[in-house]
């Protein structure tokens, strides 16, 4: 049996990663996918990178570190809004503190953007993938969502950013949109689809 780590705490995320890479199998042999917590690893880990591919990066290969027969992924991930220079950026689950609630960060986010029009409020998701594997050698992928900063928040489903993400090919915000479909098109799940495709070709 082959293992896959996935380096976060998030339960939300490894919910996601589990369904996304359910049924994989690397050269004949089923993978398991497990956190870092049910392996028993809780390492401090120090986002230092520039892009979110070295945060990826930084944190697939401190896991690896502790178990290094397991092909260990990690993710970083943020909202990008155009007319803020991209901010929040990697900075964003520490905008305006790690422990501020969404609300607020979604409120601050919408008052800089006042009397901003349509056409400049254009915004994405990006999230970077890594997957150090057995061997030390490190594969990432990245993907995004593009999409628009609303006007008030909308939604209930997701979390951070999601109701003040509005996606115009669906004329809702992330938040609105149920959990498979949001899937389907968001930043993460395209990475991660394509993170295991690299994988049965890498291994
Ligand atoms: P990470 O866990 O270090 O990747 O931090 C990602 C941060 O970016 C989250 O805490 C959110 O603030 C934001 N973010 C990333 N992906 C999403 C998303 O799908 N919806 C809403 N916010 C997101």
């Amino acid at each position: 049996m082959r293992r896959i780590i996935f380096a976060t705490g998030n339960q939300d995320k490894m919910r996601e990663i589990k369904k996304i890479l359910a049924g994989l199998t690397i050269d004949g042999e089923e993978v398991t996918v497990c956190s870092m917590k049910e392996v028993g690893i809780n390492p401090e880990i120090v986002e230092d990178g520039k892009t979110f591919e070295e945060n990826a990066i930084i944190k697939a290969k401190a896991v690896a570190g502790y178990v290094p027969d397991a092909i260990v992924l990690a993710d970083d991930s943020g909202l990008e809004v155009d007319y803020l220079n991209k901010e929040p950026g990697i900075y964003s689950a520490r905008y305006l503190g790690e422990d501020t609630p969404y609300s607020i960060k979604n409120a601050n986010l919408i008052e800089r953007l006042s009397g901003i029009a349509d056409e400049k409020r254009t915004a994405r998701f990006v999230c970077a993938i890594a997957a150090a594997l057995p061997g030390g050698k490190v594969i990432t992928e990245t993907a995004t969502i593009e999409g628009r900063i609303g006007y008030e928040e909308k939604g209930e489903n997701g979390f951070g950013y999601d109701p003040i993400f509005y996606v115009p090919a669906y004329g809702k915000t992330t938040a609105e949109l149920s959990e498979e479909d949001k899937n389907e098109i968001s930043h993460r799940g395209k990475a991660l689809r394509a993170i295991r495709e690299r994988l049965l070709t890498e291994i």
